[in-house]
């Protein structure tokens, strides 16, 4: 069968300044912790050894139009563009982004640009980080500023990638830092994004700039074990925190009432100010990134909670191993291909249908050196893996969903976090040691299912 897109499709890939760029001025709350605690990291690698976008954009670049892409999304890094977050804007950075925005134009790539992607200034991590609304408030300025230097060529502005994981990851399950396991800093940090978010959005409004703003989030399904009301609880609840806590405030300009008395009724609400509930209304965005990667099943909880234990989502709910699930063993996550058709489904049925994109989904291998043949990395499981998910990603057009495009994460492979270089996800090998980049399978397949917008399969 032939699979064909609608016109205009989107076909790219993502990636963000921080796990791309290298070395910058300004520190962030990477540089800082890799400083302080460099085994939280694999092998010891930190966020100054990435694939050195800074120095071969320009080649980099090459190789996107190399892999016919029509869209590329990449993030400005806060702190190399305002070391301090909030002071002098620096001018070294203005012509770097610049440099990158005019070049992807020159290809024929129109720049997707993201304004946060986890890479918080250690200046305004010292002073609370997202649990501070001055932070919100430079954070606007900075948004703010990036509109006026860069908004006569970017057309598509993100406010943030994934802004449930830094909650996740820095105040509740230890994997960002500043390593805090405390559900209500963990909300007020979640609150102040959404605040953070609508002042971003206003400022572009008030701004009259050409375009549109979204934001991008990773939406993981809540699939129940079974259809047993208390299965059905469990997940219904961990939909309300992992997903809706970003989903409505942006598509409803508005927080489900549920999410809000559930909070409300442990004593884990943030502190709100007058103004709050008409600002986040005025934060919905004109397009949706979607970041899927794998689903969350549930299950009700076996076992009573400890007394003692700091209340965490897991209150509500276990989580669920499906026998016979399929599973990318690297890193550890199910791969379950109708889960990007249920999550369109759900955006059209009960969400108004918003215009939308895939904007990351992706599949981590270790040791991909062992699949070379003839010079080339041979990843036929990423061909299966990106092929699988836009058959789904099709059906849903065919229904009506209103997705525009399909980014893959990522370029060339590159520095991810505390799993560093473990697993790879470029269309691109990155030879750490040389820097040279070499276009896997994958890459070349990719390339030409977005030339012929569309591709064959059984
Ligand atoms: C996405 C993030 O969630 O997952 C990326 O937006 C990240 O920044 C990617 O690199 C893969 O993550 P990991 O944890 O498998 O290295």
């Amino acid at each position: 069968m032939y699979y064909s897109f609608p016109d205009n499709f989107w076909w790219g890939s993502a990636s963000s300044a921080l796990q791309t760029e290298g070395a910058r001025e300004g520190e962030t709350t990477w540089d800082h912790w890799f400083s302080r605690e460099p085994n939280r990291f694999h092998n010891g690698v930190g966020p100054q050894q990435t694939s050195t976008f800074y120095e071969h954009w320009k080649t980099d670049i090459a190789l996107l139009k190399q892999l016919n892409h029509n869209s590329f999304r990449t993030s400005i890094s806060w702190a190399r563009l305002i070391p301090d977050g909030i002071g002098e804007v620096n001018p070294q950075a203005v012509t770097f982004y610049n440099q990158v925005i005019d070049e992807l134009l020159a290809q024929g790539i129109t720049p997707f640009i993201n304004l946060f992607h986890f890479d918080m200034p250690m200046a305004m991590q010292e002073i609370g980080g997202w649990e501070n609304r001055e932070v919100v408030a430079a954070y606007a300025r900075y948004a703010q500023i990036c509109f006026e230097l860069f908004g006569d060529r970017v057309n598509h502005w993100f406010t943030f990638n994934e802004p449930i994981v830094p909650v996740e990851g820095g105040y509740l399950y230890d994997f960002h830092y500043p390593n805090v396991v405390d559900f209500r800093r963990a909300a007020t940090v979640a609150y102040h994004t959404v605040l953070a978010h609508a002042e971003a959005v206003r400022a572009f409004r008030a701004g009259n700039h050409a375009g549109e703003i979204g934001i991008v989030l990773n939406l993981t399904p809540s699939y129940p074990r079974s259809q047993n009301p208390a299965d059905l609880k469990a997940a219904h609840i961990a939909d309300l925190m992992f997903n809706r806590s970003f989903l409505d405030p942006v598509l409803k300009g508005e927080y489900p009432q549920d999410l809000v008395a559930l909070l409300k009724s442990y004593d884990q609400l943030p502190a709100c100010q007058p103004g709050d509930s008409e600002l986040i209304a005025q934060g919905k965005i004109d397009l949706l990134g979607i970041n899927y990667y794998q689903p969350r099943r549930v299950k009700c909880r076996d076992s009573a909670v400890n007394p003692d234990a700091p209340f965490m989502p897991e209150w509500f709910f276990d989580s669920y191993e499906m026998p016979g699930r399929k599973m990318n063993p690297y890193r550890g996550w199910e791969i379950y291909e109708p889960g990007i058709y249920d999550i369109l489904v759900n955006l059209r049925d009960n969400y108004a249908n918003p215009r939308c994109f895939i904007s990351e989904n992706g599949m981590g291998v270790e040791n991909e050196q062992r699949f070379i043949e003839n010079g080339q990395i041979n990843d036929q499981y990423r061909i299966d893996f990106i092929s699988e998910h836009l058959k789904w990603l099709h059906k849903g057009i065919s229904e009506g969903c209103n997705c525009l495009g399909y980014h893959m994460w990522t370029f060339i492979d590159n520095w991810s976090w505390c799993n560093a270089y473990k697993n790879r996800y470029g269309f691109v090998q990155l030879d750490l040691a040389t820097q040279q980049r070499t276009i896997k399978k994958s890459g070349e397949w990719f390339a030409a299912t977005a030339q012929n917008n569309g591709f064959t399969r059984e």
